[in-house]
């Protein structure tokens, strides 16, 4: 590796003077110098001074089956030596992406069967959403285009990604959003339930939120509700179990496409391939990404349910989208070889039946209780952490977001990577973690947390 050649600072200097990194502070992070992940094994990243860090957060949700996969590195290599490129155009396809196709059928809610590729998660969003406003101008429809979505959720940052996206911060430098998108609440019980109302009642609620949207601009005007089964990089925030089912019902109620993002969740994070399944509804249409290759190369899958493909090939004639590297054959051999692993080593069931559930009660066993916290969550292997300076009162630390980020250093240096965001810290390791690691992580987790009170406590 030519890299192996350059010195961690002269890495730094040259990422600082050409480098333009997603989601950052430049100055900031010219200032401080990035940390440079050089290599990763299983479920641990390596930076360039050899420190080794439990990765929490899969990288970006995305790494399922755990770093150092020879078989993945070998199924890219040889499909790269036979046909490293040929586009799904001009009435072509390569065997890969159909046989992925197959493969997503199979795996996918009922009724969800086929599959439009691109290499991102927005791209995906982005796909989707021209997708339900071409389904009812197919069906004679066109007025019906609205896009209900909700407070910061987070489906990429596209144009079409940050307009269907919930969050403030991203809106206000857009300069424009896709326009006919609006935003409800979402179902955040820990800051918006009513007191003594119960969660169950909440997700009715806040499901109703929908309703009133529907009816705010008339069914006829709404193409579709989109929403992440549990919201990700908004702070994983769980739903109550009665939230999903009725906002399906009311849906269904007033013909409403319900379109689910889970580029998250897919996969195997809520211990089933998709959350659609862990909640019990079946959507018209879903967004993938980052797990189905377990991010060894950028794939996204929308899985479409037969009710839009059906329209689209009947009366559609050309839909005039997509990208070079739809149905890429090199990311599709991937993603077959990594959904092979996860089948063979039952990582999906691993997580329903054991690690989720072991999980959520070290969570509460050893990180619930401590004065930082006021609430822990978890489903699958996916975990919030709610940073308060009062638990009763769910007072939060000022500037808000700033103890997360003081949680977030000491966690790294204890060797524990995790997200901060917001007041909330957020965990997503890959699947392949054990009882032994997630033992580790609290551990871990427990020792920054203290640290972090004792900074904050000074202040
Ligand atoms: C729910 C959700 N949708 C969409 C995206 C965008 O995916 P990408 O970054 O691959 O464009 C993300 C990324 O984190 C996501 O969490």
């Amino acid at each position: 590796m030519t890299y192996q050649n350059y010195s961690l600072k002269q890495l730094q200097q040259i990422d600082a003077a050409h480098h333009l990194h997603p989601f950052t502070d430049h100055r900031e992070l010219r200032e401080a110098g990035s940390r440079i992940i050089t290599h990763a094994n299983g479920p641990f990243i390596y930076d360039a001074d050899g420190t080794e860090i439990l990765d929490g957060m899969a990288g970006l949700w995305c790494v399922n089956v755990g770093y150092g996969r020879d078989e993945l590195a070998d199924a890219a290599y040889a499909q790269m030596k036979e046909l490293p490129y040929y586009n799904s155009f001009f009435k072509c396809s390569t065997p890969t992406p159909v046989l992925l196709s197959r493969k997503l059928a199979e795996l996918a809610p009922k009724g969800v069967n086929q599959v439009f590729y691109g290499s991102s998660g927005s791209e995906a969003n982005d796909t989707a959403l021209r997708l339900v406003r071409h389904y009812w101008a197919l069906e004679g429809k066109p007025q019906k285009n609205r896009i209900i979505a909700r407070k910061m959720g987070y489906h990429g940052s596209t144009i079409a990604g940050t307009s269907l996206g919930g969050m403030e911060p991203m809106h206000k430098q857009l300069g424009g959003a896709v326009p006919n998108i609006v935003h409800v609440m979402m179902p955040y019980a820990y800051e918006l339930a009513l007191p003594g109302e119960s969660d169950h009642d909440f997700g009715l609620r806040a499901a109703k939120a929908v309703e009133d949207a529907i009816l705010e601009a008339g069914a006829d005007k709404v193409a579709a509700f989109i929403g992440e089964p549990v919201m990700g990089a908004g702070g994983v925030k769980i739903p109550p179990m009665s939230y999903w089912p009725e906002v399906q019902r009311i849906c269904r109620k007033y013909d409403v496409l319900l379109m689910l993002d889970e580029v998250i969740t897919g996969y195997g994070r809520t211990g089933e391939w998709f959350a659609a399944q862990t909640f019990g509804i079946e959507p018209d249409i879903i967004t993938t990404a980052k797990a189905l290759t377990s991010g060894y190369q950028p794939l996204s899958a929308l899985l479409v349910g037969d009710r839009i493909a059906a329209t689209l090939v009947e009366k559609g004639g050309e839909f005039y989208h997509g990208y070079t590297y739809s149905g890429h054959p090199v990311a599709c051999a991937v993603a077959l070889k990594n959904l092979e692993i996860m089948e063979r080593e039952g990582l999906v069931d691993r997580v329903r039946n054991d690690t989720g559930p072991y999980f959520a009660k070290a969570l509460q066993d050893h990180i619930a209780g401590h004065d930082l916290v006021g609430e822990v969550r978890s489903i699958g292997l996916m975990g919030a952490i709610e940073i308060v300076r009062d638990k009763a009162s769910k007072e939060r630390f000022l500037p808000s977001g700033s103890a997360a980020v003081t949680v977030r250093d000491h966690a790294i240096a204890q060797g524990m990577m995790l997200r901060a965001t917001g007041d909330t810290m957020i965990l997503s390791p890959p699947l392949i973690w054990t009882r032994e690691t997630i033992d580790m992580a609290c551990e871990r987790i427990a020792k920054a947390l203290d640290l972090a009170q004792a900074d904050l406590r000074k202040q």
